[in-house]
């Protein structure tokens, strides 16, 4: 997929600008095609603390290392293993990340003292371009600790007012994240792929490019296996008003009740609802997911509902349902404990 020309949308801080700021210490806002990230040079320790800080991110939860080449990986990793080529020659630039042994010289903060460190080289020429100068960047989300994440440079603005207007965080607009949804995170080893978050590679992508290679090969998923990523918590990337994910067998053609979930949120009857029918095809779903959940928290409703088919389950709405069941404070209709995932 060829990097997609970037349309700003507000005034945006040159590369210069960003080049400097991440040369002293501080943190850049940058655009990738999945979501925006709090960036910050790996070989400054300040630079790294000041990303948790500033996102009031606990420090079990380790960060993505974004490279711009192949041979930025020097110094991250510690094995490339013959699956990781592969898989980066087919996925990257692109929402993948590749959780591999780390190198001993990275700073731990980074992994958070795991021996695995995750990487990936985005796509968004801006970016990209920015990273061939400054050398790697590790950089999660660009909101705080379990927000929602911010698919435009506005939604940066919103989440970081006051650390923008200090100098503490400077924005490169790179217009709408393309995808809308986080990278896939994939563990790999000789023998082994897990999915520990999924994201804009799907499974069966991922499969797909192993069939082609010859490659006879399970790739594990959240729901056959336990292990996640550290941060990838139950409740996360959640609005500020309470989100309740609903499932039907054809939204459009049942009746929702809000009356109903508005007494069960413990709102008053009359309490406004923000619907929101997700568009049918994932990828415009996804791409508009976080957007609709930031429209939707400025509105005048209390709470969000976003309706959902049944049926949605494969492909991208694997990464779709994850984000909403983990935004969510209320599954509808109520789940029978057995149906609990
Ligand atoms: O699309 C994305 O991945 C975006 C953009 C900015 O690249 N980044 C992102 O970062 O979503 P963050 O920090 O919000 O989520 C990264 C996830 C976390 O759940 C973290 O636990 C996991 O990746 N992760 C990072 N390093 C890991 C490691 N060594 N082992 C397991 N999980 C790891
Ligand atoms: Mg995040």
């Amino acid at each position: 997929m060829p990097p997609k020309q970037p349309e700003p949308t507000s005034t945006s801080a040159s590369l210069g600008a960003c080049t400097t700021q991440l040369a002293s210490g501080h943190t850049v806002a940058i655009p990738t095609e999945t979501v925006y990230g709090l960036a910050a040079r790996i070989d400054i320790p300040a630079a790294i603390q000041s990303i948790f800080t500033l996102k009031e991110r606990p420090s079990f939860d380790p960060l993505i290392v974004h490279i711009a080449e192949l041979e930025q990986l020097k110094g991250l990793v510690a094995e490339w293993p013959p699956l990781a080529g592969i898989l980066a020659t087919a996925f990257w630039p692109g929402p993948l990340t590749l959780v591999l042994p780390k190198h001993p010289s990275l700073n731990p903060a980074i992994t958070s003292g795991l021996e695995t460190v995750g990487v990936r080289m985005p796509n968004h020429p801006l970016t990209l371009e920015l990273i061939r100068t400054t050398g790697p960047l590790a950089a999660p989300s660009a909101n705080k600790f379990g927000h929602t994440s911010p698919t435009r440079a506005e939604h940066v603005q919103q989440e970081f007012a006051r650390e923008i207007e200090n100098g503490d965080i400077l924005v490169l607009d790179g217009g709408p994240s393309e995808v809308g949804v986080e990278s896939t995170v994939l563990r790999v080893t000789s023998d082994r792929l897990e999915i520990l978050r999924p994201g804009g590679v799907t499974a069966d992508q991922i499969k797909a490019r192993l069939a082609a290679e010859g490659l006879d090969m399970s790739v594990e998923t959240p729901a056959r296996n336990d292990r996640r990523s550290p941060g990838h918590l139950e409740h996360h990337y959640m609005p500020r008003k309470p989100l309740v994910w609903s499932l039907d067998e054809k939204p459009s053609q049942t009746p929702l009740d809000t009356t109903a979930i508005a007494k069960q949120l413990g709102l008053p009857t009359a309490a406004k609802a923000t619907v929101l029918t997700l568009n049918e095809d994932p990828r415009l779903a996804a791409r508009e997911l976080y957007h609709q959940f930031r429209e939707a928290d400025s509105s005048t409703a209390e709470f969000i509902v976003v309706r959902l088919p049944r049926s949605k389950t494969d492909g991208l709405w694997s990464a779709i349902t994850d984000r909403l069941k983990r935004a969510a404070q209320l599954q509808w209709p109520l789940p029978m404990p057995d149906q609990i995932p």
